[in-house]
């Protein structure tokens, strides 16, 4: 079995040596096993009329591919492949890792995942292995390595896309062979066995291990759990889909070293670091779904196209798949109006994406995604909505190389760190209402209202380029990034930190000495309890003072979940518990530190008063100012070195006139703005510079 090295290190995007990609990139998952030959011909017609310049083939084909161990049959990808360079259509060839077909659970029925009680996932659906199988890695390594060799030279081959959304259905899996993988995890992390015992804390409860192979994955127990070995299993279950990934990259990389490898992301996913992936991505890939019925979905994309944007910090982001019309997945599944998946698509497209691709081409006939929307659906191409926007969607994205090179140029970061959201959601906590994306989301939300466009960083980043950093809920924090946070507000950054931050270390040891205690100084504060409120129970806020509107003296707000009981040392108050034992105590802080400045905020607050704090900060610190538009129109702006590129999004169903401080063209239309345009409903257009003159 191949262990790759968890930190190989990254290929830099220079040493591609050919042109790869499509400038920006158009098409969707092609599953041609699906169907007859004689369906090959023409989907590779549609595909030139809709204006596909790549597909990603193979993903789930590897019981086609080996159908009995050891045995091939590579025909129909070899007529695929060339039937698509014939047709000009790339391809993002997948290494079918994916899937194991049914034999190899017949084979190695140790393959298979199993659940933290016990229960094992048979064959029948997806996924179905166990991350640490040295079975099903040999099997995929084998597959991953015949595919390369055989298809390296290929005209039409443009990227590798590596397995399939990795921790989608099986993230985690407590089997015996995970158990051995685990411990070995351990003794590489550990050293030794009393370093674990201090690590885990296991002087508490009678939990200590004399010899490795008393430890066990966390598995169903009479009460909770050693928590830091459920936070170690969480980072082990991590690295094991990691080690996978590596083993793939690892043997394409030997075998074509300029062909860009990637494998489909899907945004906050809790069990998969993938701070940890980007780094060996050559693209980051992003599987997109929003929920057309929920009103929050669009924030949601919005953050999630951030975090990936960030991650590819410079590298080109694609969204890998999306629907034309409907999922099959949700209880009841909307369609998408027309327009709003034009709309949708150049929302990724406006936070820096270079590709709008679809799950999938051609709808399936059967089996358990036959729902599920694609771009041509099953009514076929003539008389059809989603074919008519498909077409035209690819006509105008074609057009638009010229916004390939530009990405955003923010000022304002969130640190995310996805080890500090496990360790907070782990069970026994002061209150289990505390959850990350809840936390987080109060921040974006605010800023993505505002249209003050935002970047992900990690504790460990370089803040300095950023004029403010928020920090929601960064519960566990190593000394070493404490002080990466306090050296830039020496340095004169702003940061808003909120209520349970800085509260333990790697280990889940709590600081003591006050909470928050590596934040202490920089905050001018000390956390001396938490009161963690029922459900349904409120506080109010009461703003104490306000330098730059001195009227807002009185404001109340509500607030919920949560209070910090804080003594200050040094930092002064800006708002306070209106109820309680703790009434009139600080609940919002301001610290001047160095010279920059750092916020705090107690508790969990309304929108209204994260919207009047976040425009207070962003303010102070000197952030360039959103423009003034409508609510419900989504402003984000690309630049390069000739142009800023200005997407304006009306997520509303109807048409809304726009201002403009300058005359700008529309880089869509070609229509030339003075004072103001009409934004249709769903619409979207793309505003450059003024133009030059002598143009008309
Ligand atoms: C993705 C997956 C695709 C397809 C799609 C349906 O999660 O990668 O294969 O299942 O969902 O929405």
């Amino acid at each position: 079995m191949i262990y790759p090295d968890l930190n190989v290190s990254e290929k830099p995007q220079s040493e591609t040596k050919r042109p790869f990609l499509p400038d920006i990139i158009y098409g969707g998952d092609y599953n041609p096993e699906q169907w007859s030959p004689e369906t090959w011909e023409e989907d590779a017609r549609l595909m030139q009329e809709a204006g596909v310049n790549m597909v990603s083939l193979a993903i789930f084909s590897w019981a086609l591919l080996e159908p009995k161990p050891g045995q091939y049959d590579f025909g129909w990808l070899d007529t695929i492949l060339d039937l698509l360079n014939k047709h000009g259509i790339k391809v993002n060839l997948a290494t079918a890792t994916a899937s194991p077909p049914p034999w190899l659970a017949k084979l190695h029925p140790e393959s298979l995942p199993v659940t933290k009680e016990g229960v094992i996932w048979w064959p029948g659906g997806r996924q179905q292995y166990c991350p640490s199988s040295p079975a099903y890695r040999d099997g995929a390594a084998n597959l991953v390595r015949l595919i390369a060799e055989r298809y390296q030279n290929h005209p039409a081959l443009a990227m590798w896309h590596i397995n399939n959304e990795y921790g989608c259905h099986v993230a985690e899996c407590f089997c015996d062979q995970s158990a051995r993988s685990f411990r070995e995890w351990l003794k590489r992390r550990y050293g030794s066995i009393e370093a674990l015992n201090g690590a885990w804390a296991t002087a508490f409860w009678s939990q200590h291990y004399s010899e490795w192979d008393e430890i066990n994955p966390p598995r169903s127990a009479p009460t909770y759990a050693n928590p830091t070995q459920q936070l170690d299993f969480k980072r082990f279950s991590s690295d094991a889909l990691l080690e996978c990934f590596l083993m793939e990259r690892q043997i394409l990389k030997e075998i074509t070293p300029d062909v860009p490898v990637t494998t489909n992301f899907l945004g906050f996913l809790k069990p998969v670091n993938y701070w940890q992936w980007s780094k060996n991505e050559d693209v980051i890939a992003l599987d997109s779904y929003p929920d057309p019925t929920d009103e929050h979905s669009i924030m949601e994309a919005a953050m999630t196209y951030d975090l990936n944007r960030s991650m590819a910090a410079g590298k080109p982001w694609v969204i890998m798949e999306q629907v034309t019309s409907q999922v099959n997945w949700r209880p009841q599944n909307v369609l998408k109006r027309p327009g709003q998946m034009r709309l949708l698509s150049y929302q990724a497209v406006g936070r820096g994406a270079n590709g709008i691709m679809f799950f999938q081409w051609r709808q399936s006939r059967a089996g358990a995604e036959k729902y599920h929307g694609a771009m041509v659906p099953h009514i076929g191409t003539t008389n059809s909505r989603v074919w008519r926007e498909v077409t035209a969607l690819g006509a105008e994205l074609n057009s638009l190389s010229k916004i390939k090179d530009s990405s955003h140029k923010n000022e304002v970061a969130i640190v995310f760190d996805w080890e500090s959201w496990w360790a907070l959601e782990l069970d026994s906590k002061p209150s289990a209402d505390i959850k990350m994306m809840d936390q987080l989301k109060s921040y974006y939300e605010t800023l993505f209202k505002q249209n003050v466009n935002i970047d992900f960083v990690r504790p460990d980043s370089d803040l300095t380029p950023y004029k403010v950093v928020l920090l929601p809920n960064l519960y566990m924090v190593s000394e070493e990034n404490a002080r990466n946070i306090e050296s830039y507000v020496a340095g004169g950054g702003h940061v808003v930190m909120s209520f349970f931050s800085g509260i333990v270390n790697e280990n889940e040891h709590i600081y003591l000495g006050g909470y928050g205690a590596p934040f202490r100084k920089m905050l001018g504060l000390q956390v001396q309890e938490f009161d963690p409120y029922r459900p349904g129970q409120t506080n109010r806020l009461c703003l104490d003072q306000d330098t730059d509107n001195p009227e807002a003296e009185g404001w109340l707000f509500d607030c919920n979940l949560w209070s910090d009981l804080i003594h200050l040392e040094g930092a002064e108050t800006l708002a306070r518990y209106e109820q309680d034992f703790y009434k009139t105590q600080p609940a919002l802080t301001r610290h001047h530190f160095g010279k920059g400045v750092a916020y705090y905020l107690g508790t969990h607050a309304e929108p209204a008063f994260m919207d009047w704090l976040l425009a207070k900060v962003t303010r102070e610190a000197g952030v360039t100012p959103a423009p003034n538009v409508p609510g419900g129109v989504e402003v984000t702006t690309r630049r390069n070195e000739d142009a800023a590129y200005r997407f304006f999004l009306n997520h509303n169903s109807h048409s809304i006139e726009i201002k403009l401080d300058t005359p700008a063209r529309d880089v869509l239309t070609n229509t030339l703005y003075i004072e103001s345009f009409i934004l249709e409903g769903y619409g979207v257009a793309i505003l450059t510079q003024p133009p030059t003159p002598g143009e008309k």
